[in-house]
């Protein structure tokens, strides 16, 4: 199967790069953050503090997370339920951080992404693929820009969406998720020696998805260096 990783922090345009790498490869897309997302969603909505192991771990035997294609775009689907407009609201980044640290929450949703890989061509995002999910892999990248760069993006991003966030708040946002997701105790976000990195602070879209796949194409060519 091919499996290919794609870890970075929040912002830095992980999905949208895995989007375009999988449609060109004709392999499926995978968005692992937003499993974690409809997990904090189903919390939130169920009155739970996303934070609180005690008030999580019991509703994960509750869940069930499965995705359908539609067009261009993946739908995830909470219990039946096309959540995929809900776990974007601004406020769903935070929840999903908190409750992305509870190891019961990272297992229960490894166990999914394992299963996948296992089963299909996929391209993954994530912030733990490379190091824990799919060790193995034999691409990963690790995609990353400066926080200013990421929060401005996401910015411009909410904006589209009729969300008119201050760019002092997302920043200071994206900082504090940075934060979290290196410093949590069960897999963390790192850079494991093997991915290659891209910082696409000054680079364009279309440029980073030729550098992924001329990388991809150097590794099968058996030239990959791993950096
Ligand atoms: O990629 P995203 O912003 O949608 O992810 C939401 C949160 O989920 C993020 O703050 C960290 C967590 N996450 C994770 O811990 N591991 C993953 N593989 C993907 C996301």
């Amino acid at each position: 199967m091919i499996n290919i990783a794609i870890d970075g922090p929040s912002g830095a345009g992980k999905s949208t790069i895995s989007k375009i790498v999988a449609a060109k490869l004709g392999i499926t897309y995978l968005d692992t953050g937003a499993m974690y997302r409809a997990v904090a969603l189903y919390a939130v909505n169920a009155g739970k503090d996303p934070s609180s192991s005690e008030d999580v771990v019991p509703l994960l035997a509750d869940i069930e997370i499965s995705y359908k294609k539609s067009g261009e775009d993946n739908i995830i689907c909470l219990n039946g339920i096309d959540v995929s407009q809900d776990i974007r609201r601004h406020e769903m980044s935070k929840y999903a951080s908190e409750v992305s640290k509870i190891p019961q929450v990272r297992m229960f949703l490894v166990e999914m992404q394992r299963n996948i890989a296992r089963n299909s061509d996929v391209v993954l995002d994530g912030r733990d693929i490379s190091s824990f999910v799919l060790p193995d892999a034999k691409y990963k990248f690790y995609l990353t820009a400066s926080a200013e760069e990421r929060a401005a993006r996401r910015c411009r991003e909410l904006a589209d969406k009729g969300q008119i966030v201050p760019y002092e708040r997302i920043l200071q946002d994206i900082l504090d998720r940075d934060y979290n997701d290196m410093h949590r105790d069960f897999a963390p976000l790192v850079k494991t020696d093997d991915a290659i990195e891209i910082d696409s602070s000054s680079m364009t879209l279309e440029q980073v998805v030729d550098a992924v796949l001329s990388h991809i194409e150097r590794i099968d060519e058996g030239n990959g260096t791993g950096q």
